[in-house]
């Protein structure tokens, strides 16, 4: 009796240790170091794993550069045939770059990986990616220093010694759909290295770092059950996005997060915002450098479904929180700031422009400023057909800086009754604040400010004295 139950309790004892190995084989083994970033018991810890940073802070040491060469010289386009992007570099310059150039994309193949015995043919796709990217790589140390600051990019920083980047993505093949009622699966329950080997949408790359980005947020900004329409499966998305960021930084959620609330701005840390414009970043690589290679690539290099190979943040970061922790290679490659890139066209500079203008209007610090005119009809407080569309930006804004408010004022004309006319400015007010809270607004982030004199002082019946103010601050 007495020997059955042994047998039995180490039977169950086996299983149970089969068990916790299978379960905590997604865990990390001790011991690791916590350091704490945020006040005490509020959860605001980074935990590092020695071995992960050991073997980060080896990807991303930085490699022995050629010595600097004097700027100046003779114009390389006077010098060569076929110089398109790097034509006003002297000759020095220019070289140093080549050699540079392949010694951090292709240094086991040599200048013949971009290069035939006449230099200056376009012949190899490599050649005329190099050009993109060299163009690429001047936009990013130029026009995204919001993200990059001044420590900036090499081809070094993506390529590290190789010709395709360690960390590249593509879309995800179309899903089989199940004939029956069980529909798509969003991607899940396929553990991939990029949702954390979760069973999470493991594809979070195309809806948020392509173009059309779907939203990110999904926490509710007013009270239940009204306002939020994101559901579970759009938040798993977000989840798997943060998963990927997490991972390519070798950091916590707390790096970005504080543990009070996910979704509030002003107890952020700093490198949230960094992050939000490193999103945006991403997304303007993808989709206008490299999208337009897709007839330039080779068909092995594209995806399942055609698609070219495209960045994200672990192209750059490859596991430290700032790639080669931020050391910066462009001071000995000043440049890769300098060079003239001819856009990549008139829809680049567009999208550019597209990207600073979203910026202001969906930056986590740009909310103020951004204000909207409404005007009625005589008489009446009901909101104009365009009334949505002249608080777009209002509420845009509103939405990306948590902690901007909206101050509303109600005006009249100077024709008809006095008090009458004083509480129509209110109820024009009023509509233009329910509105707002319609569209998702916490009520008490809108305002209502009086002005001292409701009466606009134009004379009579002018239409723009009929109307509301919206300020953002
Ligand atoms: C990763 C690709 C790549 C590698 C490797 C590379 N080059 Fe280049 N090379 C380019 C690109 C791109 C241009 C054109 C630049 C432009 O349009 O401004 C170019 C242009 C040139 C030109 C000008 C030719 C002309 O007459 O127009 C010379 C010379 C040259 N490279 C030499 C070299 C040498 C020498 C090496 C090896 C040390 C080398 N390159 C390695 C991409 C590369
Ligand atoms: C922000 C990241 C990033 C930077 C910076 C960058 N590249 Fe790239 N590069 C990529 C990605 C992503 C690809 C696509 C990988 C592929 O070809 O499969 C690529 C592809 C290439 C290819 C084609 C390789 C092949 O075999 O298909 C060449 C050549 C190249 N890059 C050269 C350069 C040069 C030269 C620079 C610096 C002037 C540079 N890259 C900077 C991300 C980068
Ligand atoms: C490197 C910084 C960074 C890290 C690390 C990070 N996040 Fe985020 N998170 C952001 C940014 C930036 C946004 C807003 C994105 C946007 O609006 O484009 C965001 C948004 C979110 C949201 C939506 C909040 C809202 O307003 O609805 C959730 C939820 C979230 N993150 C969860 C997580 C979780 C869970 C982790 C850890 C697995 C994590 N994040 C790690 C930067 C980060
Ligand atoms: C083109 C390369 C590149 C890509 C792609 C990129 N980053 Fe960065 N990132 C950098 C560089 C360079 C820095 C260092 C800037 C500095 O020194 O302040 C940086 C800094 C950061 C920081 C600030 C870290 C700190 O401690 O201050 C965060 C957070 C960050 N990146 C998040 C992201 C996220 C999230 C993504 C993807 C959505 C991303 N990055 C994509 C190059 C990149």
């Amino acid at each position: 009796m007495m020997r059955i139950a042994r047998a039995s309790w180490r039977a169950l004892g086996l299983t149970g240790l089969i068990a916790a190995v299978t379960l905590l084989a997604g865990c990390e083994r001790p011991p690791v170091d916590a350091v704490q970033r945020g006040y005490r018991g509020t959860g605001m810890e980074q935990i590092y794993n020695p071995r992960s940073v050991a073997a980060a802070a080896s990807a991303n040491a930085v490699p022995v550069d050629t010595p600097p060469v004097p700027e100046g010289g003779p114009a390389s386009k006077t010098v060569f045939k076929n110089v398109q992007v790097l034509g006003e570099l002297g000759v020095g310059e220019f070289t140093r770059l080549m050699v540079s150039m392949t010694a951090w994309v292709a240094p086991q193949q040599g200048c013949t990986y971009c290069h035939t015995t006449n230099f200056a043919e376009d012949t190899l796709y490599t050649k005329v990616v190099a050009r993109r990217m060299l163009q690429m790589t001047k936009h990013i140390n130029t026009d995204w220093k919001t993200h990059v600051a001044e420590t900036g990019v090499t081809c070094y920083t993506c390529h590290r010694g190789q010709p395709v980047p360690n960390n590249v993505w593509f879309n995800a093949a179309p899903q089989k759909q199940a004939g029956s009622y069980a529909g798509s699966d969003a991607g899940q329950n396929k553990p991939a290295p990029a949702a954390g080997l979760a069973s999470l949408p493991y594809d979070p790359f195309t809806p948020f770092l392509q173009q059309s980005p779907a939203e990110i947020r999904v926490v509710g900004t007013t009270a239940l059950p009204t306002g939020n329409r994101q559901s579970i499966k759009q938040t798993e998305w977000t989840y798997s996005l943060m998963t990927h960021m997490s991972e390519s930084l070798g950091v916590n959620c707390t790096y970005c997060h504080n543990t009070r609330s996910f979704a509030a701005w002003d107890s952020s840390t700093p490198q949230r915002a960094t992050a939000w414009y490193g999103i945006r970043m991403a997304r303007d690589l993808n989709t206008q450098f490299l999208e337009p290679l897709a007839g330039t690539f080779p068909a092995t290099r594209l995806g399942a479904t055609g698609d070219v190979p495209k960045l994200n943040c672990a192209t750059c970061h490859q596991g430290a929180f700032k790639p080669m922790y931020g050391t910066s290679m462009l001071a000995t490659h000043p440049e890769l700031t300098r060079i003239t890139v001819q856009s990549p066209g008139a829809a680049a500079s567009a999208a550019v422009a597209d990207a600073a203008a979203a910026m202001a209007t969906g930056a986590p610090v740009a909310a103020s400023g951004k204000g909207a005119t409404l005007l009625f009809a005589v008489g009446s407080s009901t909101l104009a057909s365009d009334a949505a569309q002249s608080l777009e930006p209002v509420i845009e804004a509103l939405k990306a800086d948590p902690a901007a408010k909206a101050t509303i004022s109600g005006y009249h004309s100077a024709a008809g009754d006095l008090a009458q006319n004083q509480e129509l400015a209110k109820q024009r007010a009023f509509a233009v604040r329910d509105a707002l809270t319609a569209a998702g607004i916490a009520a008490d982030r809108v305002v209502l400010d009086k002005p001292q004199s409701a009466e606009a002082n134009v004379a009579g019946e002018d239409p723009k004295a009929r109307r509301v103010e919206v300020a953002t601050k």
